[in-house]
Parts: structure tokens; C-alpha cells; sequence
């Protein structure tokens, strides 16, 4: 589980054109499992849902931006991430895997996009104890195990993130206290560091893959307007191009219909772009 992503290391050489020797000094990145390719059909395919008619995946934008900048990891300089690392915190995993849907502020969009702070601020004891005086503490830790198999297991019309390791999902929970403003927070928010692949991973599973498809489904219906598959995308754009496009930024200044993810950075969509190159979607 442990193994540290090898497949990658000789393209990410020969993507980036770094020398050798330093992608062999990298430090072992720890604990972050092997990533593995992006498969099946979109989220929205799976739903069978109507691109048009709804929300998911187009919510990240909306709303004021209430995600303080301190809480992320900052911006990678240079290209020294490519080889060390990106380091990540709550807030980062919180825009690759969750907010597309639910917002910066976690709010969601009803009645889709059920606002997912609720459900955190019940796994406080404080806030329970201020409703009933009994027993508290106990159902703070039912509602933060129903929480995590939440995320882990999804819901009817949520993706599940099964793929996050603890140490990932221990800091996202970290994060989400914080959003929710809850008074005993019992998780500690803390900067991971996680190699370029495993960025890459989160945001693609996280984000893309709402609605683009890995591969060409068999069989089914021609969608009115292409959504370009997974498997496509490192063929049909270099890796120049594609950070732009990921933006849906149309052609000849017409706006797409994706979301223009602004709140990732173009060292991220990079990273997904490697990702994707890496681990080929099918
Ligand atoms: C593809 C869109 C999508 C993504 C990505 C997503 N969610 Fe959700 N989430 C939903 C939808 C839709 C609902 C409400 C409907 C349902 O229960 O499926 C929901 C509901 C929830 C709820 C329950 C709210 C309630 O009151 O019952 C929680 C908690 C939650 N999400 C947390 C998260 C977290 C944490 C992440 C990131 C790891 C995440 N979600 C990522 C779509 C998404
Ligand atoms: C809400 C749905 C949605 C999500 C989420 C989404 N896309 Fe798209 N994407 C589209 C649609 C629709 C198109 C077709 C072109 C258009 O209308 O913008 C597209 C097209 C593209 C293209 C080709 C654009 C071109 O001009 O060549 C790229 C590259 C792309 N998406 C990358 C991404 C990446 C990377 C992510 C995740 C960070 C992502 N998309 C998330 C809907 C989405």
C-alpha cells in the first residue's frame, strides 16, 4: 500500500524533464497509498442524471469565498513540488474532493446539495449539550462515525471517497470543524506531504470525474454536446494546454459549460494532468 508511486517516477522525468538525479533524491513521501487509475463513467452518468438539470460538480464558485487562505497549504513554488511533494491540508483536500459540490462554505446547494455542516456540528459534545443535557458525548461520537462513513460510503447522490487514507481524512475532518465553527474540535489540522500522483488522484476522483466520463461507455446514448473522456484528455492536450482548458473557458471568449474551477491552482490541474498521464483512466 506503502509503495511510493514508481510507475510515475520515470514519466514525471521525462514529462517534466527533471533530471534524474533529483527525482531520486526525493524523499520517501509516507503513508500515502498507490494511486490507482480513474475508471467507469461519471458520477452524473451513474446517477443518470441530466448534465442540464443539475448542480453537481458546478457549485465550487458559488457563494462568498469564506475559505481562509492560512488554512491551505501555500502555493508550491517553483518546480520543487514536482519531485517533494505537494504539502496538504484540510482546506486542499477540502477543495479537490468536496467542494465542487458543496461550496467553500460547505453550504451546498438545496435541495440537491444537502450543506454538509450539520452533520459536523452534531459531532460536537458542546453543541449537543446546549440542546439536552444527557449523553452527549455519546452521540458526538455516533454523529462523527456516521460522518465518516459518509464520506467514505457517500450517499445516494454523493460519490464515496473510500480512497482517502486516515491521515487524509483525519485532517479533512480537521478542516470541517473549523468551517463549522464547532467549539471542542477534536481533530488537528496539519500539512501532509503527498507526491504530485496522489494531488492529481484527489482532484480528478473528487472533481472531474462528476462529469467526464474515464472511457468511452459502451453502448450508451451520445450525449447532446461532448464531454471529452478521461482516457482522451493527455492525447488531445498537452500538458500547456490542458491547464486553460480545464478552466471551460470555451472558445473565441464563449464560455463552456464546465466549471472553471478557479479555486484551483494551475500547479494542481498540472498535477492532474501528470495524474492522468501516469495512471491512464480506461
Ligand atoms: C458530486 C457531488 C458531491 C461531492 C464531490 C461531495 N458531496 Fe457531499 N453531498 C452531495 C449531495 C448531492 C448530498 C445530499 C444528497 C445525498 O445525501 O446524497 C451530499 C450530502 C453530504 C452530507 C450529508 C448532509 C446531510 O445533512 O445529510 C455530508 C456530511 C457531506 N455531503 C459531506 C461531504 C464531504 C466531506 C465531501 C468531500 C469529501 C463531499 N460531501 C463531497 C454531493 C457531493
Ligand atoms: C460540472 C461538470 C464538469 C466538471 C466537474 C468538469 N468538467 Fe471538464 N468539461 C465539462 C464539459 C461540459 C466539457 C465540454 C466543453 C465545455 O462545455 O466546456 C468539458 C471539457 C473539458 C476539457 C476540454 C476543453 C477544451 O476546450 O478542450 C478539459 C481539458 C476538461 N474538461 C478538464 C476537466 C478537469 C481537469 C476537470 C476537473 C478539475 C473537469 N474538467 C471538471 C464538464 C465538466
Amino acid at each position: 500500500m506503502i509503495a511510493a508511486h514508481r510507475p510515475a517516477a520515470a514519466l514525471r522525468r521525462a514529462l517534466l524533464g527533471i533530471p534524474a538525479l533529483l527525482v531520486l533524491a526525493a524523499p520517501a513521501v509516507a503513508a500515502t497509498p498507490e494511486s490507482t487509475p480513474a475508471t467507469g463513467p461519471s458520477w452524473l452518468a451513474k446517477l443518470g442524471r441530466d448534465f442540464d438539470k443539475s448542480s453537481l460538480g458546478r457549485v465550487g464558485a458559488l457563494g462568498p469565498n469564506e475559505q481562509d487562505p492560512e488554512l491551505q497549504a501555500p502555493a508550491p513554488q517553483g518546480g520543487r513540488w514536482l519531485r517533494q511533494g505537494f504539502d496538504l491540508r484540510g482546506a486542499d483536500l477540502f477543495r479537490f474532493t468536496c467542494r465542487s459540490c458543496h461550496g467553500a462554505g460547505g453550504r451546498g446547494l438545496p435541495p440537491e446539495v444537502l450543506p454538509l455542516v450539520d452533520r459536523v456540528r452534531a459531532t460536537s459534545a458542546e453543541l449537543q449539550k446546549k440542546q439536552e443535557s444527557t449523553a452527549a458525548a455519546d452521540r458526538a461520537v455516533t454523529a462523527e462515525q456516521l460522518l465518516r462513513h459518509r464520506i467514505e460510503a457517500g450517499g445516494p447522490s454523493m460519490p464515496g471517497f473510500d480512497f482517502f487514507s486516515p491521515d487524509e481524512e483525519d485532517v479533512l475532518i480537521a478542516y470541517l470543524e473549523r468551517l463549522a465553527g464547532i467549539p471542542d474540535p477534536k481533530h488537528v489540522d496539519r500539512s501532509l506531504k503527498v507526491p504530485v500522483d496522489r494531488v492529481g488522484e484527489l482532484i480528478v476522483k473528487g472533481t472531474c470525474q462528476t462529469c467526464h466520463d474515464s472511457s468511452r461507455v459502451p453502448g450508451a446514448k451520445p450525449a447532446p454536446w461532448p464531454i471529452p473522456t478521461l482516457d482522451s484528455l493527455p492525447s488531445s492536450h498537452s500538458a500547456r494546454a490542458f491547464v486553460p482548458a480545464s478552466r471551460h473557458r470555451g472558445q473565441a471568449g464563449l464560455h463552456g459549460r464546465g466549471p472553471e474551477v478557479s479555486y484551483l491552482r494551475d500547479q494542481e490541474l498540472e498535477a492532474a494532468y501528470f495524474y492522468l498521464t501516469a495512471y491512464p483512466a480506461h
